[in-house]
Parts: C-alpha cells; sequence; structure tokens
C-alpha cells in the first residue's frame, strides 16, 4: 500500500475478531515504524506501552464509560501512549513559543501507529476517551497518559464511506 491507500484504508475500528491473535512480526513493524516519527527536536517525549491478555482487558475498561468505547476491551493488543519529559531544547522552544509541541508530536506518533497497523492489515482504534489515574495503576506509569490505542484484526473490514468536511473548508491559499 502506498501512503494515500493506506490513508484511504485507514478507518476507526470498533469491532474486534477477539478470537484472532496478531502477529508478534507485525506488532514489531508497528513498534518500529513508531520509533520513526518526527517530534520537536528529536525529543520523542513519549513511551508505549504495550498491553496484551489481562491488562489489555483492563485498560479497555479503564477506557469505557458513559456508552463510551464499549469495544474496548474486545481487541488483543492496546497501546498506551504516555508523556515522557521534553528534552531541554523542546522545553524551552515550546515556553518561548507557547506551544505544545508534545501534543503535537504525541499526534504524530498516532498517526504513524495507525498507518502502519493499517499496512499491516490490521484494525485500530485511537481513544483518547480515558481513566488516567486507572490506567498509570495497571500499567505501573508515574505520568500522564494521553492516548491508547486499540489494534487486532475487524471484525468487519468494510471500508466505510469517509465523512470529512471539504476541501474548500479546509484549506486557503494567500500570495
Ligand atoms: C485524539 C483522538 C481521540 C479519539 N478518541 C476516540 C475515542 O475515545 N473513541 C472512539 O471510538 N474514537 C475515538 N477517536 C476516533 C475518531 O472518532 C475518528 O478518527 C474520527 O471520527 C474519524 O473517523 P475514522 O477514524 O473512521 O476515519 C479519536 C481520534 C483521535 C484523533
Amino acid at each position: 500500500m502506498n501512503f494515500t491507500e493506506i490513508a484511504n484504508n485507514r478507518q476507526s475500528c470498533r469491532a474486534y475478531d477477539s478470537g484472532r491473535a496478531v502477529e508478534s512480526e507485525k506488532l514489531n513493524a508497528i513498534l518500529e515504524t513508531a520509533r520513526l516519527a518526527p517530534s520537536a527536536c528529536n525529543g520523542q517525549p513519549y513511551h508505549i506501552t504495550v498491553c496484551r491478555g489481562e491488562a489489555a482487558k483492563k485498560v479497555g475498561e479503564a477506557c469505557m464509560g458513559m456508552g463510551i468505547n464499549r469495544f474496548a476491551s474486545d481487541a488483543p493488543i492496546l497501546l498506551v501512549l504516555s508523556e515522557q519529559d521534553y528534552v531541554k531544547t523542546a522545553a524551552f522552544g515550546a515556553k518561548v513559543k507557547k506551544n505544545d509541541y508534545r501534543s503535537l508530536d504525541i499526534g504524530i506518533l498516532a498517526a504513524y501507529i495507525t498507518a502502519e497497523a493499517t499496512a499491516q492489515g490490521l484494525g485500530c482504534c485511537i481513544l483518547g476517551w480515558l481513566n488516567d489515574g486507572k490506567i498509570r495503576e495497571i500499567c505501573g506509569l508515574n505520568a500522564p497518559i494521553r492516548l491508547v490505542i486499540t489494534i487486532g484484526y475487524a471484525a468487519d473490514e468494510t471500508l466505510r464511506e469517509k465523512k470529512r468536511k471539504p476541501l474548500s473548508e479546509l484549506v486557503s491559499e494567500v500570495e
């Protein structure tokens, strides 16, 4: 798949084939691609915790509530993206320029992970609705939990029509 094909094929997967495990080569490919994600000052101010088995079930449950993310514990793998400290130069830039580079870095990381998962034929979903305290406890982390990504084989691979703003609304030009 080239990048355009990956972008067209990636969609949030909210129903997983719970009986089908993810091959470790595929998970490794995702993690290797995640390693290549760019970040401010190349600081990579994040950590990825791979959750499987009981931990995956518990983290999935910690992403549920008010009827949201009920599917989260059906995925065989959950990746927890937590914050790490900025490197000094990025911390300086963030302060002087009042820009939250770390959130941008974690967003780009999530984009790389979901793109590679798609290229590997897997379904995935980014979860921002999560219980920070519970996930810290389950994963033994002492840092803000920013995103969780569910990964597994989709129960239904039908591609949905993408609903997006038209380019006319999204893009403008100045000369
Ligand atoms: C930062 C972020 C947080 C999200 N949180 C959730 C979530 O908690 N639960 C969920 O089902 N989808 C979540 N999504 C998925 C979006 O709803 C989804 O990407 C968007 O509606 C576009 O649909 P698509 O991914 O199928 O193209 C999140 C996406 C992003 C980027």
